[in-house]
Parts: C-alpha cells; sequence; structure tokens
C-alpha cells in the first residue's frame, strides 16, 4: 500500500470521507495508472464555513488527480457554483472538466462517451431520488475497482443515501461504517 502524500495538501473539510475515500482508489491503482473521479455538486462557496460545512470535494479530488495521473469532472446545474469551483480549482484546472448541466444530463454525457469512472461522489441534490438515479446512469461505466461515496447521510430519513444505499447493499457492494456525514461503498 502507498499512502498519499498529505504534507502539501490544500485545505478541504469532510475529511474523514474525502481522505478515505482517496486513500482507497489509491491502493486500488497502480502507480502511475490513469485513474477517474466524477463528481456531482462542485465546491460552490469560497469562504471558510463552505469549506468546512460542504467539504471543498472539488479542491481535493482536483488536487489528488493533479499528482497522480488523475481526470475529475465536475457536474453541477448552477452557473454560479462551477464559477466559485473554477477560481477555488485554478491551480489544478489542467486536469478537470467543469460540467454545468444537471446531473441526469451530464452523466448520460460520460456514458455514451463510454468514460470508465472510479470513484464516483455524490454530493448533489438533497432529493433522495436523485442520488438514485445518477447512481442507476453511470452504474455500468462503474470499473472493476469502482468507489461510491455519498454525502449527507447522516438524517434521520438518510439523506441522499436513503434510495441508493439499499440498492447498493442489495448489489453486494461493500460498506463501512458511515462516519458521521458520508458512507463509502467498493467492490473489492
Ligand atoms: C452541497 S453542494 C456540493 C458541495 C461540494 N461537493 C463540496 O464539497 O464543497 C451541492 C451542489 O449540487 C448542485 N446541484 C443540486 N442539484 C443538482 C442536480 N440535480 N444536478 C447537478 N447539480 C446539482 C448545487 O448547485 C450545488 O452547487
Amino acid at each position: 500500500m502507498s499512502l498519499i502524500d498529505w504534507s502539501n495538501a490544500p485545505k478541504f473539510g469532510r475529511i474523514a470521507g474525502i481522505k478515505g475515500a482517496l486513500q482507497k482508489l489509491h491502493d486500488l491503482c497502480k502507480q502511475g495508472e490513469k485513474r477517474t473521479i466524477v463528481e456531482i455538486g462542485c465546491a460552490r462557496g469560497d469562504c471558510k464555513g463552505s469549506m468546512e460545512g460542504d467539504g471543498w470535494s472539488t479542491v481535493a479530488f482536483g488536487w489528488y488527480c493533479s499528482k497522480n495521473n488523475g481526470q475529475l469532472t465536475t457536474i453541477d446545474l448552477s452557473d454560479k457554483s462551477i464559477k466559485v469551483c473554477k477560481s477555488l480549482t485554478a491551480n489544478y484546472s489542467d486536469c478537470i472538466d467543469y460540467v454545468c448541466k444537471g446531473s441526469i444530463e451530464g452523466l448520460y454525457n460520460l456514458r455514451e462517451a463510454g468514460i470508465s469512472v472510479d470513484l464516483l461522489y455524490l454530493d448533489g441534490s438533497r432529493h433522495p431520488a436523485n442520488s438514485y438515479c445518477e447512481y442507476y446512469m453511470i452504474k455500468n461505466n462503474l470499473s472493476e475497482r469502482a468507489i461510491i461515496l455519498i454525502d449527507d447521510v447522516n438524517f434521520d430519513d438518510n439523506g441522499k443515501g436513503k434510495l441508493v444505499i439499499p440498492q447498493l447493499i442489495q448489489e453486494g457492494w461493500l460498506t463501512n461504517e458511515k462516519n458521521n456525514q458520508q458512507q463509502m461503498f467498493w467492490r473489492k
């Protein structure tokens, strides 16, 4: 197992979940091998509260991709969110595709383009049906080593994971205990 060198990492929040998912991805990839991350819901606020409250996942994923031959696609329907995200992640923009579309349309386009996804981060709409449909839209493009990370699973009604989590468990995906806010799934 080779560890990620976090010493020069930029600041981000939701550390346990995001670091855990990146380390798992890192373990599953051979050194230098191309890896692909897709996230729904980009970093949308440029203040510290947003970093702590939302996570700034695009910053963390973009930084990781810039160091490890990765490519990140971030999909968000809000022009404003994409604009803020571009400025937050300017240092890593070479390895980020910013897609300003609804999640289902954005994922449909990736699916049709035949992209293989190694890490899928579901952090868009709060409506549980959205995460479920997003998973279904890109399901057949998830690689053998794919990891799925879901945010906001810490609500009484299980938040964004309410519908997709039972489905993943039924399909035999492995999972950890949710760490307060996020839950990760993997195949191997
Ligand atoms: C919680 S924020 C994402 C936070 C970000 N992942 C971070 O770590 O900072 C949710 C984002 O999802 C976007 N969003 C909500 N519904 C969406 C949908 N159906 N398709 C695409 N983006 C959506 C919003 O515009 C918003 O920018």
